[in-house]
């Protein structure tokens, strides 16, 4: 599908020296998990953690991202794949653009996320697996949506009647019934470091 007649630019200043500027390297922070699991909470004050820090971050959250760029995309498969890729592709501007990149969307297929790792050079894609029991996001239903979705007034809701493929493989998995809030974003920001992206 792509046009065999457009030709990337190379631009001028490179990512290295976006990395330099900002004295840290850029990444994707890729959340994944049901809804109310946690993803956005735990990547806002992430966010909020590396403004502190005097970091370049940027968070992408599922339910704002589809009020704009992806409000065209519902939640059948092929909009899920479409909305995961879209994403992907902003994210990768993102640390193009020398930025930590935080994403907050459920992305339940594996294979979606794996093209997205893939978009990605060695260590830049960093999944981090929200893992938190389906029981307790119906529980919390904090949008009341799950109720919906049992009353049938929603259809293909994630954990109801479509699927969640959980990560075989992910870089962090955060069990949400075992950290704070404020704990979790700690060994976010312990895994960064450990690998020098901060
Ligand atoms: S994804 O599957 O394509 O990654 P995304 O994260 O963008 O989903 O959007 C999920 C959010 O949309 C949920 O947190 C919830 O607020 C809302 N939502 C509305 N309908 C559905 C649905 N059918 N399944 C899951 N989430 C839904």
């Amino acid at each position: 599908m792509g046009n065999q007649n457009l030709i990337w630019h190379p631009t001028v200043v490179s990512k290295l020296d976006r990395h330099r500027l900002n004295n840290h390297k850029s990444c994707v922070i890729w959340f994944t998990g049901f809804s109310g699991s946690g993803k956005s909470t735990i990547a806002n004050e992430l966010d909020a953690q590396l403004y502190l820090l005097g970091i370049r971050s940027y968070l992408l959250d599922g339910d704002n991202v589809r009020h704009g760029l992806n409000k065209d995309l519902g939640f059948s498969s092929e909009d899920r794949h479409e909305n995961i890729r879209r994403i992907g592709e902003v994210a990768k501007l993102f640390v193009l653009s020398g930025q930590i990149v935080m994403t907050a969307f459920i992305s339940p297929f594996k294979q979606d996320r794996e093209q997205i790792r893939n978009l990605f050079e060695e260590g830049e894609y960093i999944e981090v697996f929200i893992n938190c029991p389906f029981e307790i996001c119906e529980h919390r239903d904090p949008k009341g949506l799950y109720k919906k979705a049992r009353n049938g007034e929603i259809q293909d809701f994630t954990g109801i009647d479509s699927p969640y493929e959980p990560p075989n493989n992910p870089e962090l998995i955060i069990n949400t019934d075992q950290f704070t809030v404020k704990e979790a974003v700690e060994v976010i920001l312990e895994y960064l470091r450990g690998r020098g992206i901060l």
